[in-house]
């Protein structure tokens, strides 16, 4: 019978080989379901059940057959688990870039949204707008790149505040980031380096909201329970009041960690927001310098020198 020799078969080719036979275009239950129409009813009834049951038959045997191929090839595999296995050098996260993933963590957690603007940068975004024309001494206080077009590399991610208050106004709290370009070079600057902008415009803020995201930041970015700040008047052309922010570092010394102030009536109106409806502050900071003395790095340059070896002897 049909049924037993199904299950008897234990090769694929061969039940491949029957199942044709049976349903393939001239196969014998093919042919018999043509000729349905001069059944009675129960005959009918009867060729489908069979129909139905030589088909789950053909199938299950696949089944198994394909399980018993499969077992016995791994049962003629064998895993030697004793083996040792190659050391592998794994990669880890540069410490540039794991205090950005830090520092924009923070931030985001205090309502700042991420924003970035391009390195090659127009005098509008970069001086003029920031209430720096073009007679303006403050241009001398940074060292700038500049290109042929009278374009310049980005000085101070600045420019990001500008070209996201023209683009989406205000209220506005962001916090830019990127690279920046100088003429200068020694243990603590580099012609490159990462700058944090950060921005926050409404109808009520104040410079002691700016000290108190500041502290709150430093505090976690740092893993401290108390920052001890001092604030100093400085000068940017655009903030007034301008403020320095410095923070004692291991109980003995001042660092100064980055530039701050109330942005400049003349910035909002470059930006095209009513300086008599909105006011806020910004701030400006290294990111590469947090990051040196976070993980305790000794020379800036290091940073960007991508050296296996020095990774390695910093912790990473
Ligand atoms: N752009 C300044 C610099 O490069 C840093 C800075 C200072 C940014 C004060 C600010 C600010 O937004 O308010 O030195």
């Amino acid at each position: 019978m049909l049924q037993e020799k199904i299950k008897k078969i234990e090769s694929l080719e061969e039940l491949q080989e029957l199942y044709a036979s049976v349903f393939g275009k001239n196969g014998t239950m093919t042919m018999r379901l043509k000729d349905m129409k001069n059944l009675s009813n129960d005959e009918r009834a009867e060729l489908n059940r069979e129909n139905t049951e030589l088909r789950e038959l053909f199938k299950s045997r696949q089944t198994k057959i394909e399980n018993t191929v499969l077992n016995a090839a791994l049962a003629g595999q064998k895993l030697d688990v004793s083996l040792n296995a190659e050391p592998k050098n794994r990669g880890t996260i540069h410490p540039l870039t794991q205090s950005l993933y830090e520092i924009s963590k923070i931030l985001e957690s205090f309502g700042y949204t991420r924003h970035t603007g391009p390195e090659i940068e127009d005098d509008w975004h970069n001086f003029t707008a920031l209430n720096t024309p073009s007679y303006h001494p403050a241009r001398d206080m940074q060292d700038t790149f500049f290109l042929p077009n009278g374009n310049v590399m980005r000085t101070q991610t600045s420019a990001i505040q500008v070209r996201t208050m023209e683009t989406q106004g205000v209220p506005i709290k962001m916090f830019g980031i990127g690279s920046t370009y100088r003429k200068e070079m020694d243990a603590t600057h580099g012609p490159m380096f990462g700058q944090i902008e950060g921005l926050y415009i409404d109808k009520d803020i104040t410079l002691s909201d700016l000290v108190g995201d500041i502290r709150a930041f430093l505090k976690r970015f740092f893993n401290l329970d108390n920052v001890d700040l001092r604030i100093r008047p400085s000068y940017f052309p655009f903030t007034e009041p301008s403020i320095e922010v410095d923070m004692k570092w291991n109980g003995e010394k001042w660092l100064e960690i980055m530039g701050a102030g109330m942005v400049h009536p003349n910035v909002l109106r470059n930006c095209g927001v009513d300086p008599d409806k909105y006011q806020g502050f910004a701030f400006g900071f290294g990111w590469d310098r947090l990051a040196m003395l976070k993980y305790n790095l000794p020379d800036l340059r290091d940073l960007y020198g991508n050296d296996i070896r020095w990774l390695k002897s910093c912790g990473f």
